[in-house]
């Protein structure tokens, strides 16, 4: 069996709909970018502040090597689709935007087939892309958390093809540990994460599958993302609430990258 290159570990900060101040948006990205900065050869840090706050976040992140990101797009280009953004808006101060993240899928009805033309329309628009998948606490509790992953997994990247694979990321996020504080323990990260990577290989080829970053999300803090990022396949972590402390976020930060110089 070929041995798996580890890619540049990822820690991707989704603010959500938060701060709903500019200047503590301002302050919250500056409090994180000195450790950013001094771990930015180990660790990508990406910051996915919400719309109206990207430009100022840019202005403060530039030239530092942190990266910018939306949270969302449509998958038009242009045209009259209200309260849309498209992926070709983002581009050029953007280098990331997340899709299908649970929250839109629920409070939104994003179905999978929206979910996969958001992923193909971004990745074509040269965007890098965290596509997110997991399970309801139902699914979890029926066992059931395998199929419903590798269905999201199949449907999301119906569009997409091994040329895609530097630039796609699938976030595993468990509904049941978002915003919780009942992160998954790490065996079924594990296990869901090693799912996932073998039915990417099965889409688009094993090779370039080995390309593509698979990320743990859901209730991260700087007291456990020791136990996912130490995990083999895991290739970072997709953090929400925690990410809105400089501090905490700074420290997640500094963990993934003491564990993966240790790789
Ligand atoms: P959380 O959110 O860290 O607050 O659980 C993670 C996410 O929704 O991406």
């Amino acid at each position: 069996m070929a041995t798996r290159v580890s890619p540049m570990p990822l820690v991707a900060a989704n603010w959500k709909m938060n701060p709903n101040d500019a200047g503590d948006a301002l302050d919250l990205v500056r409090g994180v970018l000195s450790v950013a900065r001094g771990h930015a050869d180990r660790v990508e840090v990406a910051i996915f502040p919400p719309f109206p706050w990207l430009l100022g976040v840019s202005e403060v992140i530039a030239e530092s090597g942190v990266k910018l990101g939306a949270q969302d797009c449509f998958w038009e280009l242009s045209g009259a689709y209200t309260g849309e953004v498209s992926p070709a808006m983002l581009k050029g101060w953007c280098e990331w935007v997340i899709t299908g993240h649970s929250e839109r899928r629920i409070y939104l009805g994003e179905t999978d087939e929206m979910v996969a033309k958001k992923t193909a329309s971004a990745l074509g628009s040269e965007l890098s892309v965290i596509m997110c998948v997991g399970e309801l606490a139902d699914h979890y509790d029926a066992g059931t958390s395998d199929q419903v992953v590798e269905a999201q997994v199949r449907a999301g990247l119906a569009n997409c093809s091994a040329d895609d694979s530097a630039r796609l990321v699938i976030a595993y996020e468990p509904v049941w540990a978002i915003g919780t504080g009942k992160s998954a323990d790490a065996e079924h990260a594990y296990k869901t994460m090693r799912l996932i990577r073998r039915v990417v290989g099965e889409l688009i080829g094993a090779g370039a599958a080995r390309k593509v970053r698979i990320l743990y999300g859901g209730s991260v803090n700087s007291g456990n993302v020791e136990s996912y990022v130490e995990l083999p396949l895991c290739d970072g972590v997709l953090v929400g609430s925690a990410s809105l402390d400089a501090a905490e976020f700074a420290h997640i930060v500094k963990v993934t990258a003491e564990v993966y110089g240790h790789r």
